[in-house]
C-alpha cells in the first residue's frame, strides 16, 4: 500500500469513526439497500473473511449509512459483524477496526504541522505542557507562557484541581490575541472512582475550563467500573461535549480491549508512563493497529528522577553532539519514536527550552542508542 493510499484509507476510516461518533443509530441505519459494489462482492462470495474488507466496502457502507430512510433488510449478509441480526453503525465500527488492523495503519506524526491525525478525525499537537502539581495560579501562568511560546496542547485532569487555572491561562491568551480556542487542544481526565458521576463530570470540567468542548478526555487510570466510565465518555462524544476520548495507565492490549469492550469508539490516545528507561514500544505497536497513539507522561522520569535521565551518559553525549540540552534530546526522542509528550514545567525558561526542539533531528544511530536505554523500570505503579 502506498503512503498516499494508506492516508486515504486512514482518512476514510476516520470518517466512519466520526459518523459513528455522530450517533448514527442502529434504528437509522438498519436494513438499508446494499450498493452495487457490495452486492456484487457479496453475491460472488457468501463467506467474506472477516479480515478481507476493502476500502470500497467501507466507503459503500458509509454511503449506505447516510441513505435515509433505509430501504431494504439485508441482515442475513456478512456485514452483521457483531451477529445481532441487524446491520448498523456498530458493525461499521467493527469493520473500521478490522480495516485498521489489516493495514496496520500507524498514525504518522507531521513535524511541519507538529501534529498527528487521530482516529477521531481531529489533529492533536504532538508536544504540549503538563500541569500536574500546579495550583490554579501557577497553571494559569504556565499555560499562558506556553501558548505564547507556541505550544498548542495543554494537559490537565480533574484530579489536579487546576482546570480553572488552565482555563484562565487559555482565556488570557485568547484575550491577548495569541491564540483562538480552535488553535488549542485541551486534555483533561476523569478518575474511574467517579463512575457514578462520570458523565456529569464532563460538564463540570467544561465549566471549570470555561470552554464549549473538550478536545480529549481520558479515563485517568483503570478501575473496577472503568467500562462504565468509558461508555460515559462515548456519550460525551455523541453529545458534542468531547471531541476525542482515550485512556491512561493501561499497559497491555488485553487491558485496552477490556475497557472498550462494550463501546463503539476506539481510544484516540493512551497516556502512559513512558520515558527512555521505560519505553512502551511494543504496546505502541499493538494499539497503532486501532489508530491509537501513545502519549508519554513523565517524559523526564518525573520530579525527583529527572537527574537520572539528564545525567545519563548516552543522553549527555547526544546533547553535546547536537548542541542541545539533555531535556531537548529526550523530548526529540519521544517525538521521533512516535510518542506525543507533555513535559511538566512551571519555569518559563524550561517551558521555552522544551518547545525548542523542531530545529534538529536525531539520526537513526542516535535513536538506536536511545532505544538501548530501556530497562523496563517504571517510577510509578498506578
Ligand atoms: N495520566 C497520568 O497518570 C499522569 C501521571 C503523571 C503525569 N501526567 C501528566 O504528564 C505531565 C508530565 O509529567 P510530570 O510533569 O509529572 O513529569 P516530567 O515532565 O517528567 O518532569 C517534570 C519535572 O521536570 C522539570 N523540568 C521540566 N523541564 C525541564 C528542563 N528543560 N530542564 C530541567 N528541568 C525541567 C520540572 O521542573 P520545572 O517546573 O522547574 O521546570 C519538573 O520538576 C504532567 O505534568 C501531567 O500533565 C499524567
Amino acid at each position: 500500500m502506498t503512503k498516499k493510499s494508506k492516508l486515504a484509507a486512514f482518512l476514510a476510516a476516520i470518517l466512519i469513526a466520526v459518523l459513528t461518533a455522530c450517533g448514527v443509530s442502529a434504528e437509522e441505519s438498519t436494513a438499508a439497500t446494499m450498493p452495487d459494489v457490495i452486492a456484487a462482492d457479496a453475491s460472488q462470495d457468501e463467506g467474506i473473511a472477516a479480515d478481507a474488507y476493502t476500502m470500497q466496502d467501507v466507503s459503500a457502507l458509509c454511503d449506505m449509512l447516510l441513505t435515509r430512510p433505509p430501504q431494504k433488510d439485508f441482515s442475513e449478509k456478512h456485514y452483521d459483524l457483531n451477529g445481532d441480526g441487524v446491520w448498523n453503525a456498530a458493525d461499521l465500527s467493527l469493520m473500521k477496526q478490522k480495516l485498521l488492523e489489516q493495514h496496520n495503519m500507524k498514525p504518522e506524526f507531521d513535524f511541519e504541522r507538529k501534529t498527528v491525525l487521530l482516529n477521531s478525525g481531529y489533529e492533536m499537537p504532538i508536544l504540549g505542557l503538563g500541569t500536574w502539581t500546579q495550583d490554579d495560579e501557577t497553571a494559569e501562568n504556565s499555560v499562558y507562557q506556553a501558548l505564547k511560546d507556541g505550544y498548542r496542547l495543554i494537559d490537565t485532569a480533574q484530579y489536579y484541581g487546576n482546570e480553572t487555572g488552565v482555563g484562565n491561562g487559555l482565556r488570557r491568551a485568547i484575550q491577548d490575541g495569541i491564540v483562538s480556542r480552535e488553535d488549542v487542544f485541551i486534555t483533561t481526565k476523569v478518575m474511574p472512582s467517579n463512575y457514578e458521576r462520570a458523565y456529569q463530570s464532563i460538564s463540570d470540567s467544561l465549566k471549570r475550563l470555561d470552554v464549549e468542548y473538550i478536545d480529549l478526555m481520558l479515563i485517568h487510570q483503570s478501575g473496577s467500573r472503568d467500562i462504565e466510565v468509558y461508555k460515559a465518555l462515548c456519550q460525551g462524544v455523541k453529545d458534542g461535549k468531547l471531541r476525542s476520548i482515550g485512556i491512561s495507565n493501561y499497559y497491555t492490549l488485553a487491558e485496552y480491549l477490556r475497557v472498550i469492550s462494550d463501546s463503539e469508539i476506539m481510544p484516540a490516545v493512551v497516556q502512559n508512563e513512558n520515558h527512555p528507561f521505560y519505553q512502551n514500544t511494543e504496546f505502541q505497536q499493538d494499539v497503532a493497529k486501532y489508530g491509537t497513539v501513545v502519549e508519554s507522561w513523565y517524559p523526564f522520569g518525573g520530579r525527583g528522577h529527572t537527574q537520572d535521565l539528564f545525567g545519563n551518559e548516552t543522553i549527555l553525549a547526544l546533547a553535546d553532539a547536537h548542541g542541545k540540552t539533555p531535556a531537548q534530546i529526550i523530548l526529540r526522542w519521544h517525538l521521533q519514536a512516535g510518542f506525543i509528550t507533555i513535559p511538566g514545567s512551571q519555569n518559563p525558561d524550561h517551558i521555552l527550552e522544551n518547545y525548542s526542539i523542531f530545529d534538529f533531528e536525531l539520526t537513526e544511530a542516535d535513536m538506536q542508542q536511545m532505544a538501548a536505554l530501556h530497562t523496563g523500570t517504571r517510577y510509578e505503579n498506578w
